[in-house]
C-alpha cells in the first residue's frame, strides 16, 4: 500500500509540474530526493536518528576542529609571550637586602643623617644611619660581582608616621642617589620587593619575586643585612624554606657601636621566637606583623610563583613537609 501511494505520488507530482529544463545534477537530486521521502515514510523513527547521530557527528567534528586551531592559536601566543612576560629571564642568582628603615628626608643630600630616617626608639643610636647605608652598599657591590645575579631591595610599608613608602623604596632611593656607589650598572638589574614585613618574608618574598621576574627560583641566594641576624637568615629562615644551605650566602655589616648591646639582646629573643615558630604565624611574631602593615596592603604573593603557593600557606613548627622546587 505505502509502496502504491508512494508511486502515484511521483507520478501526480510529476504531471503537475511545469517542466524545467533537464539536467544532470537536478535528476540525480530528485532521485536522491524521492528515495529519502520513501525512506522516510517507511521507517521515520529510523531516518530522524540517523539524522540526528549525522548532524551530532558533524558538530563534533567541526569543534574539534575548531579547538585544535584555538588552542594552538593559544599556544603560539603564550610562548610569544613568556619571553616578554619574564623581563630578567637570563638571571640566575638572587641578592636580597633586607631593609631596616624608611627613608623619609625629602632632601637627599643628608642620607647619612638620622633625621632622614624613621627611626624607632629603640634605633635611635648616634651612628645608626650609616648603618643603614653599609648592607646597600654591600648588596650592591654583590651584584656587580656576578653579572648573573638580580639585586632585590626588601621591605614594606612598615611605619605608619612616615607614610605610605616602603623600605624597599627607600633603600633603592639611597642606592640611586649615592650613584650605585660607582656601579652603575647594577642599576637596571635591581629592583624591589615591597611587601615583607619580617626576616622571614624577606627571603620567602623575595624568592617569590624572583620568580615573577625571571621565570625560575634562584640558584644562589645572597642574603645581606647586619651581622648579627646571620645566625637567624643563614639556619632559621632557610631551613624553613629547606633552601640548600650549600647554595646560600650571607653578608653582614656591622650595627653601630652604641646599639651594639641592645641589638643581641633583642635578636636573641626573636631567635627564640623563630626557633619555636618558623614560619611567623602564631603568637608574638604573627602580631608584630600585623603592627608592620599599618595601611592594610594586600600581598600579592604567591601570585607570580604558584609553585611555592603551599609553602605561603602552611604554618607548623615542624618544616614544610610538601615538595618545594629546590629540594
Ligand atoms: C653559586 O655559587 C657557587 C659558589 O660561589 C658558585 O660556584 C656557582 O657557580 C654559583 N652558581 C651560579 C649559577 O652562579
Amino acid at each position: 500500500m505505502l509502496h502504491d501511494a508512494y508511486q502515484s505520488d511521483i507520478e501526480s507530482g510529476a504531471v503537475r509540474k511545469p517542466r524545467k529544463p533537464k539536467t544532470f545534477c537536478p535528476k540525480m537530486f530528485k532521485s536522491l530526493e524521492t528515495r529519502f521521502h520513501h525512506l522516510f515514510r517507511l521507517h521515520p523513527i529510523l531516518v530522524f536518528i540517523v539524522c540526528i547521530s549525522f548532524g551530532i557527528t558533524v558538530l563534533i567534528l567541526l569543534s574539534s576542529v575548531y579547538e585544535n586551531n584555538f588552542r594552538s592559536a593559544v599556544t603560539y601566543k603564550k610562548n610569544d609571550f613568556d619571553n616578554d612576560v619574564y623581563p630578567f629571564a637570563n638571571l640566575k642568582n638572587l641578592v636580597m637586602v633586607a631593609g631596616h628603615s624608611v627613608y623619609t628626608s625629602s632632601n637627599c643630600g643628608k642620607i647619612d643623617k638620622e633625621e632622614s630616617w624613621f627611626l624607632e626608639s629603640y634605633q635611635k643610636h648616634p651612628g645608626q644611619a650609616a648603618t643603614f647605608l653599609s648592607p646597600i652598599e654591600k648588596g650592591v657591590e654583590a651584584a656587580e660581582k656576578d653579572d648573573e645575579s638580580l639585586l632585590l631591595f626588601s621591605g614594606g610599608e612598615t611605619r605608619k608616621e612616615a607614610g605610605p613608602r616602603s623600605e624597599a623604596q627607600s633603600y633603592w632611593a639611597v642606592a640611586e642617589s649615592k650613584r650605585w656607589f660607582g656601579k652603575d650598572d647594577v642599576r637596571s638589574r635591581a629592583l624591589t620587593e615591597e611587601h615583607a614585613r619580617d626576616s622571614f618574608e624577606n627571603l620567602l618574598f623575595s624568592v617569590c619575586k624572583f620568580r615573577e621576574l625571571t621565570g625560575s627560583y634562584p640558584h644562589n641566594i645572597t642574603a645581606v643585612s647586619y651581622d648579627f641576624k646571620e645566625e637567624r637568615f643563614a639556619h632559621l629562615h632557610c631551613s624553613a624554606m629547606r633552601f640548600p644551605e650549600s647554595r646560600f650566602f650571607y653578608l653582614g655589616t656591622p650595627a653601630s657601636l652604641t646599639s651594639k648591646e641592645g641589638a643581641l639582646k633583642g635578636e636573641a629573643m626573636v631567635r627564640t621566637q623563630f626557633q619555636e615558630d618558623p614560619y611567623g604565624c602564631v603568637g608574638s611574631l604573627w602580631r608584630k606583623k600585623l603592627k608592620r602593615d599599618p595601611f592594610h596592603r594586600t600581598i600579592p604573593y604567591p601570585d607570580g610563583c604558584s609553585e611555592i603557593r603551599g609553602l605561603f600557606r602552611y604554618c607548623g613548627s615542624a618544616p614544610f613537609p610538601g615538595s618545594l622546587p629546590w629540594s
